[in-house]
């Protein structure tokens, strides 16, 4: 892992963007796995305004979200659907086109069946660089303590904190679904390169435990440890936990000086 320490979220999205915006122009039909909450909407910003300015498009390309609501219809604000589309897509956005960006079916009569296939089109599609954010919880995507490492994308109770910690874009607490449709840890795995963003204090325990915690079902996100190539952008907040910032910093710079 390469963990950036940055001052604030702004520079965290700028750090981001710039990671995906050199991907997508060394291949403008790259797939992008977006996430959802409020982490990553300083980094659309930029995405939009890098569009707007002719320096980026996800007119080729395509992009995945990572999970879904059970049971909220697809125009409800709070569907991630409703949100990606939003964010991302026509040209007053990034280009993105309606078709392009693949979201699971929450609605489907058969939940079970849909993840299959939302799996097997990820898989297909092949994720180049995904966005993730982290639950206070230690969550990604919406695979929750105890998931399987292995897990591919499947129906799946949201816990309490969760919704605790989402109940701010509903009206109550009771509004938020209970169940969610997401990728699972071993399709997320699968992504060529992650970009995890977190930024506040109510993240620093989780991105203490996925940077320097021992890999646990406990605290899914730790799963990253494993991956190869991974950027974990925090500012001060979410950073303000971990004991080794100093070697974080120097990594990040040696690692930067020599690409
Ligand atoms: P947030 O959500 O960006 O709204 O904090 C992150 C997550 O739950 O993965």
């Amino acid at each position: 892992m390469l963990v950036g320490i940055f001052n604030s979220e702004d520079e965290v999205a700028q750090a981001a963007a710039k990671k995906i915006i050199d991907v997508f122009d060394f291949q403008p039909e790259s797939v992008l796995g977006v996430a959802t909450g409020s982490t990553p909407l300083p980094l659309y910003r930029l995405l939009r305004e890098a569009y707007q300015k002719g320096t980026f498009s996800l007119k080729e390309g395509q992009a995945f979200a990572l999970d879904e609501y059970v049971g909220l219809p697809v125009d409800h604000k709070q569907s991630y659907r409703y949100f990606l589309v939003n964010e991302l897509v026509g040209d007053d956005k990034t280009g993105l086109l309606d078709e392009n960006l693949r979201t699971p079916d929450g609605n489907a009569p058969d939940l079970a069946d849909a993840a299959i296939y939302y799996d097997d089109a990820v898989a297909a599609a092949g994720v180049d660089i995904q966005i993730l954010g982290i639950g206070s919880d230690g969550h990604i995507g919406f695979n929750e303590p105890s998931c399987s490492f292995a897990s591919r994308t499947h129906v799946g109770a949201l816990t309490a904190q969760t919704r605790q910690d989402n109940a701010r874009f509903f009206a109550s607490i009771d509004e938020v679904p209970t169940q969610s449709i997401t990728q699972g840890l071993g399709t997320i795995m699968e992504a060529g390169a992650i970009l995890l963003l977190a930024t506040g204090k109510n993240k620093a325990k989780a991105v203490k435990q996925m940077v320097e915690g021992p890999v646990s079902a406990r605290w899914p996100a730790t799963i990253l440890q494993h991956h190869p190539q991974v950027f974990v952008l925090v500012d001060k907040d979410a950073a303000s936990e971990l004991e080794l910032t100093d070697y974080y910093r120097q990594n990040w710079d040696s690692y930067h000086r020599h690409i």
